[in-house]
């Protein structure tokens, strides 16, 4: 198996500013990435901004500023935000580099060189308004069915690419390779939208209705569609990046889209690269939607929560943790202030951070602040029944971490670890270290067994939830005073006793509301 992995975000429009649906797929991406990382993959992810198109020439425009100075100063936001939410990309691409735009126009004039590409007349019902063709029977009372303007009769020549040539080829891929689309429930989705004869997909816009796109190479009077050179993105940007053994980064192995943006990916962007004889990405995953009060947020209904916000009043990692926690991925989720609360206090305040507070101050009053060592070992004779048991619910974790990476299932992975945790927690109840450590010598040597047996638990679970929160549980691993983080370190048994705890924080606070007593 291939230890290289390259996964991709959307590249967002730089209409408005980010908001949390357009930070959840970048956390997400870096989240699994840094999985990968953990599991001994030598992993990266790209992100960027898709510049050109209507959606952009219109925001600057009415904000009375050309196309390139509104990018210039739009595509900061997101850069800004990633920076704050500390995910770690390989790449940032803007669609208005210079190499995406030479790479765009490269991919274009070998598709028309290899006949994938003709142009036609079309004619049909135009709205100025929607900025879109309708059919004559799409009209509602002459007028166009969305924003109920009037249409204008328009003849105009353009480009089209052979999509429709594709379409057997691509039922017969995705069949062929079950986990292509994922999940299972979107695969059939466009596969029940590939039962319906595919058009020829239209590349060009004439220059003179939207000058802000690319030119294309062999008719300088028209720009590329949006998408085409959107989606083209996922190559140009790391053509020339190489995995530490020499291999290229394509095949990508995870595009991360939400499901507003399947049918581009996985029917535009898979023909074109049938038509180039390139090869397929290995997973297209299609997350849900975050809602608020049940509907959708979007930067053009100017709705949606700024996640600047949160990150700042409660922490980068435990943002992260919420998006990832609460989310299965596929489905949709709400995001509310309660629920947020609810979740950090709960799991992290009550389960992981007195789980860490209790260990890290009983080591210290009873063993002179250094990780006990245990009579025997972990094989030994101390090594008891109930330590066995908790020792299986870090075996678990590790085990579901690595078997389901893979499929994305990262909200299981993080429940799987809280299982290890909330087993310490009643381990120690049963266990009472802090009555131990007031006993004899035999007392005192169970005490040895417990704390040992805690801090490997929290050591795991700290190493486990790490791609999540980064800084959180370098802090934490720093407390146990635990070697680094790395694949080596995901098994029980790694602390030998004697090492050294660092300095106690409490790095979960509980979240007080106003509202409480
Ligand atoms: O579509 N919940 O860009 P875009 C979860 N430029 N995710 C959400 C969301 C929500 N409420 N709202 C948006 C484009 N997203 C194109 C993409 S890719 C070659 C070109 C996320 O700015 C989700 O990932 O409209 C969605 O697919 C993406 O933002 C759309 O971002
Ligand atoms: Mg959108």
């Amino acid at each position: 198996m291939s230890k290289n992995f390259y996964a991709t975000t959307p590249i967002y429009y730089v209409n408005d500013k980010p908001h949390i649906g357009h930070a959840y797929s970048t956390v997400l991406t870096d989240v699994l990435t840094r999985f990968h990382r953990l599991f001994g993959f030598d992993a990266s992810f790209m992100t960027g901004v898709d510049e050109h198109g209507q959606k952009v020439q219109k925001a600057a425009a009415a904000k009375g500023v050309s196309p390139q100075a509104h990018v210039d100063e739009y595509n900061l936001h997101f850069k800004n935000l990633w920076a704050k939410l500390n995910v770690e990309y390989i790449h940032f691409i803007r669609t208005t580099d210079g190499y995406h735009k030479d790479f765009v126009r490269d991919v274009l004039q070998k598709l028309y060189d290899k006949g994938e590409i003709y142009s036609k007349e079309y004619s049909g019902w135009y709205s100025v308004g929607e900025e879109r063709f309708f059919e004559e029977s799409e009209l509602v009372d002459g007028k166009d069915p969305i924003s109920h303007r009037t249409v204008e009769w328009l003849q105009e020549k353009n480009y089209f690419f052979k999509m429709s040539k594709y379409q057997q080829t691509l039922i017969d891929y995705i069949n062929a390779n079950p986990s292509f689309i994922m999940p299972d429930f979107r695969k059939n989705e466009v596969l029940g939208f590939l039962k319906q004869p595919l058009n020829d997909l239209c590349i060009s816009r004439p220059k003179s209705r939207l000058a802000w796109g690319i030119p294309l190479p062999f008719d300088e009077d028209f720009v590329t569609y949006v998408w085409v050179d959107a989606l083209v993105n996922y190559i140009s940007g790391v053509q020339n990046f190489k995995h530490k053994d020499g291999s290229a980064f394509w095949p990508a192995d995870f595009h991360i889209i939400g499901k507003d943006i399947l049918t581009t990916h996985s029917v535009y962007w898979t023909t074109i690269l049938f038509a180039l004889g390139w090869q397929q990405p290995k997973h297209i995953l299609a997350h849900g939607w975050w809602l608020i009060d049940g509907s959708k947020m979007s930067k053009t209904s100017g709705t949606g929560i700024n996640p600047m916000d949160y990150v700042d009043n409660y922490g980068v990692d435990v943002f992260r943790y919420f998006l990832i926690r609460e989310m299965v991925v596929g489905l949709d989720a709400t995001f509310s202030h309660d629920s947020f609360v609810r979740r950090i206090n709960s799991d992290l305040a009550n389960d992981l951070g007195n789980g860490l507070n209790r260990i890290h101050k009983l080591i210290l009053s009873n063993f002179d602040g250094k990780i006990p060592a245990v009579a025997g070992g972990i094989s030994g004779s101390s090594w008891g029944e109930q330590e066995k048991e908790l020792e299986g619910y870090s075996a678990k974790a590790i085990e579901f971490a690595r078997a389901n990476i893979g499929e994305v299932k990262l909200s299981l992975v993080v429940e799987e670890v809280l299982n290890s945790v909330k087993a310490l927690n009643r381990y120690l109840e049963a266990t009472v270290p802090w009555k131990l450590s007031k006993g004899g010598e035999a007392e005192h040597e169970k005490l040895a067994v417990v704390l040992y047996a805690g801090a490997e638990v929290l050591r795991i679970a700290l190493a486990l939830l790490s791609p999540i929160m980064p800084q959180k549980c370098e802090v934490g691993r720093l407390m146990l005073g635990a070697p680094i983080i790395d694949e080596n370190s995901l098994r029980f048994g790694v602390l030998q006793g004697g090492e050294t705890l660092g300095k106690g924080e409490a790095l979960f606070p509980r979240i007080v509301e106003k509202t409480e007593e």
